[in-house]
């Protein structure tokens, strides 16, 4: 179950990169969120190698599976983009060093500073709408520049996930309609506009799916579409988003060579039959490169006995720190960190510390009979885990050490009081 960069101590404690991961509880407090940085590597270079028989390749990892700058500083070193979605992540792309022709700005309504500094910086956006374009073209007219952009196409793909993150369905809220036409209109405009230069097609169908099918679909409509469009304009870039999978819980994992070779064999069939020049192909990977680097790890601070449902275990962070199982219901797998070995013969809900009925993390899990002290790990939640993270009932935002072959070290402080009611003020007649 456990996988490659886990395991078990002598101690029955659970090792993350070979780190005991109850001794970084107790040196770091918790709730602390731990990350492999050479998980995240492996992750990186296993997704890049699978599309590699295609010549012209941009990985942009997106940001907004984590966005803390030491992991995008990670991605950064071997060599991949970023696919930002605000104008925070832009600057973080920045600050670690990602040139501007390796950004792609993404988003369903950007805002007119979030434009206009994509634009100065020359970073290729992709709009959504029509009323995105009429900004950016203003933008660019008063800046005296040419902004570089793409549209979002919504292919009409539904792909078996979540419906909370199904991205390309035709009634989702993304993109240009293929279908009707409108996307086609939208490249026929910006085709005249002189303060505009189309270089992208891009489509993002959705998240956490574990088929090639859905993507090899994708690849073929936006292909023919790309088709379509060459005889308006020239297509560079072929952007199908992100959306690779993880297992969370044990399911059959993307077979990503086979992925990567279809959805090749689609691009390079419309290139060759339509006689274009290659595009370069981008992928936008999120969770694939994250997800299973990260762990939560949790103190337990008291449990309830049940016998006639699940029994209670009450650990010190909930959906503020991990959103995922109260917002979709997801499943995270759960241990006792402390006792591995142990027999699991207890069932349980793993509850948070919020007055929310929803604040749990997991629904009738088997592990040790908790006690008070106990380190509980939830698993695969270096993606949208921090990065969802809140704080509800004023609870400060756990800290994130990084583990590697080189060392250990804090890449996020806990938050404090201070940080919590910095942004606070009291009027004057309130005093
Ligand atoms: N590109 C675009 C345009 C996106 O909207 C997303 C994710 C990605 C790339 C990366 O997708 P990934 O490879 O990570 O699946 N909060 C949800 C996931 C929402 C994904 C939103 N967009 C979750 O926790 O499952």
């Amino acid at each position: 179950m456990l996988k490659e960069h886990f395991g078990i101590n002598e101690k029955g404690h659970l090792t993350i990169r070979g780190y005991d991961a109850v001794e970084l509880a107790e040196r770091f407090g918790t709730p602390l969120y731990v990350m492999d940085e050479d998980r995240i590597r492996e992750n990186y270079r296993r997704f890049k190698s699978a599309f590699s028989s295609w010549p012209k390749l941009l990985v942009c990892y997106a940001y907004k599976a984590n966005n803390n700058m030491a992991i995008c500083k990670i991605l950064q070193q071997e060599g991949a983009g970023a696919e930002v979605a605000s104008l925070v992540e832009l600057k973080i792309a920045f600050r670690v060093g990602v040139p501007p022709e390796k950004i792609i700005f993404n988003g369903p309504n950007k805002t007119e500073e979030e434009l206009r500094e994509a634009v100065e910086n020359e970073v290729l956006v992709n709009l959504d709408s029509m009323d995105e374009f009429e900004r950016i073209v203003a933008i660019a007219r008063r800046l005296g520049k040419t902004a570089r952009i793409g549209f979002r196409v919504n292919p009409n793909i539904k792909p078996p996930t979540h419906p909370y993150i199904m991205a390309g369905a035709r009634e989702s809220k993304f993109g240009l309609d293929l279908e009707s036409g409108e996307a086609l209109e939208a490249y026929r405009r910006a085709s005249v506009t002189k303060e505009v230069r189309i270089e992208a097609v891009h489509c993002h169908i959705g998240s956490q799916i574990l088929e090639p099918e859905p993507f090899i679909e994708e690849a073929e409509k936006i292909m023919e579409f790309v088709a379509e469009l060459s005889r308006i304009c020239k297509i560079e870039k072929v952007d199908f988003g992100g959306g690779v999978g993880i297992p969370y819980k044990g399911e059959t994992p993307m077979p990503l060579e086979k992925l990567g070779q279809e959805m090749v064999m689609k691009v390079k069939r419309v290139v060759e039959r339509e006689n274009l020049e290659p595009p370069t192909l981008v992928l936008e990977p999120g969770r694939y490169l994250v997800a299973d680097a990260g762990i939560l790890l949790l103190r337990v601070g008291a449990f309830k006995e049940r016998t006639f449902m699940p029994s209670w275990v009450y650990v010190d962070a909930g959906m503020n720190a991990l959103i995922r199982p109260a917002l979709y219901g997801s499943y995270h797998h759960i241990e006792l960190a402390n006792r591995m070995n142990e027999e699991h013969n207890c069932l349980v809900n793993v509850a948070g510390p919020l007055c929310e009925t929803s604040d749990i993390l997991g629904w009738e899990r088997r592990l040790p009979r908790p006690r008070p002290g106990d380190i509980v790990a939830v698993f695969d939640v270096g993606a949208y885990g921090l990065s969802m993270s809140n704080q509800h009932t004023a609870h400060p935002r756990p800290a994130v050490v990084l583990v590697s072959k080189r060392g250990v070290e804090v890449i996020r402080e806990r938050e404090t009081f201070e940080d919590l009611t910095r942004l606070d003020r009291i009027p004057a007649w309130l005093i």
